[in-house]
């Protein structure tokens, strides 16, 4: 099959990631007679350095005009100044409105021989595979109003927390299709104690709930969820929720996976292209030293391949692959190894080249 792809390797680790990566779907491709082709262009800081802006409207229509975009990392230091107009976390945002990929997938898997490497007890950990569905393009990052203004001579800042029921309806509901190739169990998580758009939140998913009764659903409120990941996060299966309690509980899952360097992410829409990154940031600190984990983004590429592309061979193989060289003991430096992000992919695309 021929697809376009559009590489946004961004800032600090991201190009490395990426890097990586590319070399990891072209050996897919010259091995099943697929024909990938890649358009780089600038977001995040980069963009900002190059245009003056985070997300160009053309770098957003080449995205649009694609077959699925991938993603390294935006962000850092030197674009960090609070009173900036743009920042690199605006173009990633507009990027996902623009592509309108409402459903952010973030599956934690914990590999048996990663147990070790977290900070939670082993025995917490043994069969945690949970699929975390994270609501993205609305809530608090895109309510309105939002600013700041002064107000009875004080400075105050707003941000609005809005749910259309849509909106919620067409995020569960790919909650439950996905569930029913699992364990079939959902958690909804809210805080409708005392949240409105909670309360909106939970009326709807248990509608969606009556409609698919072979689905076991549960509600939590989001302060439970986050100490039920930490106490009990093998009895978790599909975890749906609200775009902002779902960025703070999937860094929270990423410390069961032994390093947030493992973890991959999707973003699919209705139509058009998904957006495929890993959930790490652009780690400053080590970028530019080749020796990021480029395991989260090779695996989001699988996900691509699987979601956007319909390769399910192909992105098994690669997800076959990593499980191979972790069980050999294959690591970079976030995992405690020497193996630098290059010599590991090396031995990956030869696990790839293995397999049948
Ligand atoms: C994530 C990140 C982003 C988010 C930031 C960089 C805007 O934390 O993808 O989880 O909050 O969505
Ligand atoms: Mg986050």
């Amino acid at each position: 099959m021929k697809a376009n792809i559009v590489l946004l390797p961004g800032d600090g680790i991201g190009p490395e990631v990426i890097d990586e990566t590319v070399r990891v779907l072209n050996v897919i491709s010259k091995k099943h007679g697929h024909q990938f082709n890649f358009a780089e262009r600038l977001m995040g800081g980069c963009s900002i350095d190059k245009f003056g802006a985070s997300l160009t409207d053309e770098t957003l229509a080449d995205c649009v005009a694609s077959d699925a975009v991938l993603l390294g990392a935006v962000g850092g230091p030197k674009w960090d100044d609070p009173n900036a107009k743009d920042r690199p976390e605006k173009g990633l945002l507009a990027l996902r409105k623009g592509l309108g990929v409402f459903a952010n997938l973030r599956p934690v898997k914990v590999h048996p021989k990663l147990i070790n490497s977290s900070s939670l007890k082993p025995e917490k950990l043994i069969g945690v595979d949970i699929l975390v569905i994270r609501e993205l393009t609305g809530g608090l990052y895109f309510g309105w109003p939002k600013g700041r203004d002064i107000k009875d001579g004080r400075e105050r800042a707003v941000d609005t927390l809005e749910y259309y029921d849509y909106e919620i309806k067409r995020v569960v509901e790919l909650a439950f299709k996905l569930a029913r190739g699992r364990r079939k169990r959902i958690t909804s998580v809210d805080k409708a104690n005392v949240l409105e758009s909670s309360r909106l939140w939970r009326q709807i998913t248990t509608q969606v709930g009556f409609e698919n009764p072979d689905i076991e659903l549960g509600h939590i409120l989001i302060d439970t969820a986050a100490m039920r990941l930490i106490t009990n996060p093998a009895s978790m299966d599909v975890i749906v929720t609200e775009n902002m309690f779902g960025d703070i509980l999937t860094d929270e899952a990423s410390v069961l996976a032994g390093s947030m360097g493992m973890l991959p992410s999707a973003s699919l829409g209705v139509h058009g292209p998904g957006l495929y990154e890993p959930i790490h940031g652009s780690a400053p600190d080590i970028a530019g030293k080749g020796i990021a984990n480029p395991i989260g983004t090779i695996l989001s590429s699988a996900l691509m391949l699987r979601y956007s592309l319909n390769l399910e061979k192909e992105a098994k193989e690669i997800e076959n692959a990593v499980d191979t060289v972790i069980f050999e003991g294959a690591r970079t430096a976030d995992l405690g190894g020497k193996l630098k992000s290059g010599e590991l992919t090396d031995i990956l695309i030869s696990r790839i080249l293995n397999q049948e």
